[in-house]
């Protein structure tokens, strides 16, 4: 497995393989791989003759008062979790080498991105498809691997791909959660002790609307009436959205009447967690 930090090594890695007729896949990451990293990585090693995975925390997907320079990063202890999963190489760029001087194109999307993570963040969404476009562009991957805790990156990306005619399979992968049901994240880390049994509130309000929508609750307002509620009574929470949207367009829905993804982003202390379920996996 080996580690390169230039658009031109990757490419020259990559031409190699294709001129052995080897399938490529992609898992795009902003490192400090956990357990949700290392299913997309198995997934697509199982998948792909190769597997490329990009580790790049990338600044252009973060506001200004987000957390770009706190983000975890270790790239030794990343390194050994793709050889484990059998990775084949990781692309970890420096910010100039996929951002030089006068860097001036950008892909955004005027769908998809009004609500939810969109709202709250409004220059993320813009920073995503920049970088996976790239990312796309350097490693011309058969398929892309991403998770589905970031429902709303994943309908985003399947969405530009289809407007843009790019040649590539979007694969999403389930949610991958602790024990005790938190979802994995690369920013669980910034969670103390009591900060991580707060966390809980995510998972739990979200098992509470499932409860009430297998019982037949059809209003979206109760729904999230009761789960901000149980979400309220937690110290440490604050909510920013706790949303049910239509799965094709991302927008807020009054009733279940039709496929639905019902999401909530909380903050817990400083820390914004971020967890969903889709109605159609209940
Ligand atoms: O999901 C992430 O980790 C990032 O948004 C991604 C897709 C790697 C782009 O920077």
């Amino acid at each position: 497995m080996k580690i390169v930090k230039t658009v031109e090594e990757v490419r020259a890695q990559v031409r190699e393989w294709r001129a052995e007729g080897l399938s490529v896949g992609l898992v795009p990451t902003m490192g400090y791989l956990h357990e949700g990293h290392a299913s997309l990585i198995k997934t697509s090693v199982r998948d792909n003759d190769r597997t490329v995975v990009s580790v790049f925390v990338n600044p252009m997907q973060f506001g200004p008062a987000e957390d770009l320079e706190s983000y975890p990063r270790d790239i030794d202890r990343d390194a050994e979790l793709v050889q484990l999963c059998g990775g084949d190489l990781i692309f970890n760029p420096e910010p100039e080498e996929m951002y030089h001087d006068g860097f001036s194109s950008f892909v955004d999307m005027t769908v998809l991105t009004q609500e939810l993570c969109g709202l709250s963040r409004p220059v993320h969404f813009r920073g995503v498809c920049t970088v996976v476009t790239k990312l796309f562009n350097i490693v011309k991957p058969d398929k892309a691997y991403f998770g589905k805790k970031d429902a709303q990156q994943l309908a985003v990306i399947r969405h530009m791909v289809d407007d843009l005619n790019m040649d590539i399979a979007i694969v999403g992968c389930p949610i991958i959660r602790e024990d005790d049901g938190l979802a994995k994240s690369s920013r669980n880390t910034y969670l103390n002790a009591d900060e991580r049994k707060a966390a809980l509130v995510l998972s739990k309000s979200l098992a509470l609307g499932a409860g009430l929508i297998r019982n037949g609750e059809k209003s979206c307002d109760r729904i999230i009436d009761k789960m901000k509620e149980y979400i309220d009574k937690e110290p440490l929470a604050r909510i920013d959205y706790v949303k049910i949207v239509d799965c094709g367009t991302m927008q807020q829905i009054k009733e279940l009447d039709r496929p639905a993804l019902c999401a909530v982003a909380v903050f817990i202390g400083k820390t914004r967690l971020i967890d969903n379920f889709f109605t159609e996996d209940l």
